[in-house]
């Protein structure tokens, strides 16, 4: 005990001799961007015509990034998609892509537009960030040439990259990241494996990925454990999907659940459920945005630990399985039933009374829980859930889910059902589960769409 606490002092004072001009905090930016998008995208554009249209995007982009570095922002997050959209095919997105060199060339597109042929939309963004002297992350789309005679080569001859990029506050590109998990993206091709993407600052380091990324081990969970990263970046173009995928409930429980900043910028289109964003620190959301009542994009900006690991209220690690499994669990309900969360088939139970302790399981996974009401609302009723397997309808991720929810209607038929407002008041509950992974997220969502900053621990 003394040896390691002596250790992590010297680790600690080693730090501020290297780093004189080390900022322990800073402020960070996310931008949740109302995207215009192209009227048709069945047949291709003019490279004009779609030029035209990103600038129109970089207009709107630029006002927030002016406005976020005019209130001291350090750097700023854009959302996947911003400049264009996102239902293409391959030919319709290729009049909007760029060949962005890799970051090692040293480039700073304002000062130097023409080194690597025609390339306007970063160049703009170069000189946005340079000329707030605030870092930029963009989502745009690379193109890479590629030899017609490779059989995984394109029949167009090129590989075609939904890719972030970020330029540092001189306007250099310090980052090009390349999106592995494609959701429905016909346009854009897979890299050949996950790209491990960091860079540092004076006020941390930082990692990138993007939207449907952050359900999957790499790139996201690598580089947290592996290369220690202090914050994510993260642009998206998220589709809420309640009761368990509401943008601002994953992502703020994925930053509680690996102990990371997450900077959350999503693309404001309410039509499609699209909305949600924020910046969250490992120990509580700072920030965040869920509106489906207007058209406007929003900016959001808040202070936050640039080393989160060192600061002094950065969450202790939770062994989630010892914990399940030292509490006795409590007897098994016999009225367990089986009902769906979009196509996963859970094990339920009810809440008949006020107050009480409940084991649900469903293969290994047993959740248990403590709850006590403060008042139950006559017409509500809430169950409590276990789930363990691959999920929905592509069948790509495991997962164990322990779930407390209200069913949309009394029927219980409807529970897992997606529910947007409640009544009853909880006093206290407490959620465990047996996982077999130490990968797990701690969500809570309250009624309208809400989370409750401060008012729960791990
Ligand atoms: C950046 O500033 C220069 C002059 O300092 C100006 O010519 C240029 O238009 C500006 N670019 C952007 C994107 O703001
Ligand atoms: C950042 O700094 C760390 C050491 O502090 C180093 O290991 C790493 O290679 C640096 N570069 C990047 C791109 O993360
Ligand atoms: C948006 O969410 C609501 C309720 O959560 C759902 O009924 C609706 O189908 C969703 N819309 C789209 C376009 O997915
Ligand atoms: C739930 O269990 C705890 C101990 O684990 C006990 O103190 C409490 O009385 C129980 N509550 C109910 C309502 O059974
Ligand atoms: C669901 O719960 C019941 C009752 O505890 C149990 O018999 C059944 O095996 C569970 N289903 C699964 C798939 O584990």
């Amino acid at each position: 005990m003394i040896t390691s606490s002596f250790q992590a002092s010297v680790a600690v004072l080693a730090l501020v001799t290297l780093h004189v001009s080390a900022l322990d905090t800073f402020i960070a930016a996310v931008y949740e961007h109302a995207v215009l998008r192209p009227k048709g995208t069945e047949t291709p554009v003019s490279r004009d015509d779609a030029l035209l249209l990103m600038n129109k995007n970089i207009d709107i982009l630029e006002k927030a990034i002016k406005q976020a570095a005019e209130q001291g922002a350090q750097i700023i997050v854009t959302p996947e998609d911003a400049l264009y959209g996102w239902k293409f095919t391959r030919e319709t997105i290729f009049p909007y892509l760029e060949d962005i060199p890799d970051p090692q060339v040293d480039w700073i597109p304002c000062q130097d537009p023409q080194r690597f042929g025609h390339t306007p939309i970063q160049t703009r963004l170069s000189c946005l960030a340079k000329n707030n002297s605030i870092y930029v992350l963009a989502n745009i789309g690379d193109k890479k040439r590629c030899n017609s005679q490779d059989s995984t080569c394109p029949p167009n001859g090129y590989y075609q990259y939904n890719t972030n990029v970020v330029y540092d506050a001189k306007g250099q590109l310090v980052a090009r990241y390349h999106k592995y998990h494609l959701y429905s993206e016909p346009q854009f091709d897979v890299p050949e494996k996950p790209e491990l993407v960091t860079f540092n600052t004076t006020f941390g380091r930082f990692g990138i990925f993007t939207c449907f990324d952050i359900l999957f081990h790499d790139p996201a969970v690598s580089l947290v454990k592996d290369f220690h990263v202090d914050t994510i970046l993260y642009p998206t173009a998220w589709m809420n999907v309640l009761p368990l995928l509401s943008a601002i409930e994953f992502h703020s429980a994925w930053a509680m659940g690996m102990r990371v900043n997450l900077l959350a910028a999503n693309i404001h289109h309410v039509q499609q459920n699209m909305t949600g964003s924020g910046i969250y620190a490992p120990h509580s959301p700072r920030v965040y945005h869920y509106d489906m009542e207007t058209d406007s994009g929003r900016l959001l900006l808040s202070e936050v630990d640039s080393r989160p690991r060192t600061s002094p209220a950065y969450p202790t690690a939770v062994d989630w399985s010892a914990y399940a499994t030292t509490i006795k669990p409590f007897p098994v309900q016999k009225n367990t039933f089986s009902g769906f969360i979009s196509r996963d088939a859970f094990n339920f139970t009810a809440l008949f009374e006020n107050a009480g302790n409940l084991t649900v399981c469903h293969k290994d996974l047993c959740c248990h829980l403590s709850y006590r009401m403060l008042r139950k609302e006559e017409n509500e009723v809430y169950v409590l859930g276990a789930f363990t397997g691959l999920h929905g309808r592509r069948r790509r991720e495991y997962w164990q889910v322990c779930t407390m929810l209200k069913c949309k209607t009394t029927d219980l038929t409807t529970c897992g059902q997606p529910v947007e407002t409640a009544l009853t008041r909880f006093d206290i509950f407490s959620l465990s589960g047996t996982f077999r992974t130490e990968y797990v997220f701690p969500e809570v969502l309250l009624t309208k769409v809400h989370l409750s900053p401060g008012k729960f621990e791990v």
